[in-house]
């Protein structure tokens, strides 16, 4: 099979990213150029994302970010053979500006449009990286998202466990800000509970052991929340006290998962278990879930950070993905908030 050279767009958050990949599945993947730029200052006076700002930057930026990484790659737009862009899900306002200029930049060049689901292009990350075989167990754990999939090929998911209530990643930005902690929380919580007794304060484990591999962070929250109007806390404590009932609850859940996975897929001898989306940038999940998959012998895939969390080269990738299945979509594919794999 020859290999398919992608443009890949992302703008269903707060980063605007442009990247291009070449590769033939199951990867890996060369990423010839991945820019990404974050409007993490444009939002951080807020405290958290604001879609009406990210869409405006979006317009200013993008068209820029698209012909930085055509030069990064050395390449002409006529000289890739489609552009991927996420359609959703997503704030509706940034999506719509990345689907428009896929769309355009596909009609001018005269090649075919890949209108991809967000969350395909963080589960395929891992073929991107490492090549990672199908079937494969994937927890996908980022500010918006927090799931437990069974991935068997682009379209074919299988959901075992989604929350209830808040994303993982939401989990960490929400305590954050209740602690005085700047945004985005994840990294500034791992980088305290480095200095603090996670035995110090006891802290519920929402949905921990309950049938199913569902999960609930609202709890959680609510108890740091109470402890902290109750009690002067020690941050360094406190954050380490969190990030061990979150690592308890997410090595819990992948658990229950393994076992759906195994009931489905017997024949895999040493099946993959891959953890992507922003929170897997975070040292000590992965420390526990490598244990957890050592000993249920699966083998753990951790893509790089930069493929962790939002980027295009994932995009660009599962792009790679479809193009290979000759699956492109019609330039009036619609842009989604909303699209449950
Ligand atoms: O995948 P991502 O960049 O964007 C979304 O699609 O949401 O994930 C961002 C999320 C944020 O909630 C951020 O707090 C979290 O990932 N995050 C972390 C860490 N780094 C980023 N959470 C825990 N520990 C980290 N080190
Ligand atoms: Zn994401």
């Amino acid at each position: 099979m020859r290999p398919w050279t992608i443009l890949g767009i992302e703008t269903s958050c707060d980063e605007t990213a442009a990247a291009v990949v070449r590769g033939t599945p199951p990867g890996p993947g060369e990423i010839l150029a991945n820019v990404v730029f974050s409007q993490l200052e444009e939002h951080r006076p807020y405290g958290g994302v604001v879609p009406e700002i990210a869409a405006r930057a979006h317009v200013e930026l993008l068209d820029e970010i698209v012909a930085k990484a055509l030069s990064e790659a050395g390449l002409k737009l006529s000289e890739i053979d489609a552009v991927a862009a996420t359609a959703g899900p997503g704030l509706i306002g940034g999506v719509m500006v990345g689907l428009v200029t896929a769309k355009a930049l596909a009609l001018a060049a005269g090649k075919p449009l890949i209108a991809l689901n967000h969350l395909e292009g963080h589960g395929f990350s891992a073929r991107l990286s490492n090549g990672a075989p199908f079937p494969l167990l994937l927890l996908l754990v980022s500010g918006g998202h927090c799931q437990l999939l069974g991935v068997e090929g682009p379209g074919k998911f299988r959901l075992y466990g989604t929350t209830i209530d808040d994303a993982a990643g939401e989990a960490f930005d929400k305590t954050a800000k209740l602690l005085g902690l700047p945004y985005p929380g994840g990294p500034r919580i791992e980088a305290m509970a480095r200095q603090g007794n996670p035995a110090r304060y006891p802290l519920p484990r929402p949905m921990k052991g309950r049938p199913g591999a569902d999960f609930s962070f609202s709890g959680l929250k609510t108890a740091v929340r109470l402890l902290a109007e109750a009690e002067k806390v020690d941050t360094a404590d406190l954050c380490a006290s969190f990030q061990a009932a979150v690592i308890d609850i997410l090595t819990d859940r992948v658990r229950a998962a393994m076992a759906m996975f195994r009931a489905d897929f017997p024949h895999e001898a040493a099946p993959g278990l891959v953890v992507a989306g922003g929170v897997a940038a975070n040292g000590a999940i992965r420390e526990a879930l490598s244990g957890l998959a050592g000993a249920e012998g699966f083998s753990l895939t951790v893509p790089p950070v930069k493929l962790c969390t939002d980027n295009a080269a994932m995009i660009a990738w599962a792009g790679v993905e479809r193009a290979a299945l000759g699956a492109f979509d019609p330039l009036d594919a619609p842009a989604r908030a909303r699209w449950p794999l």
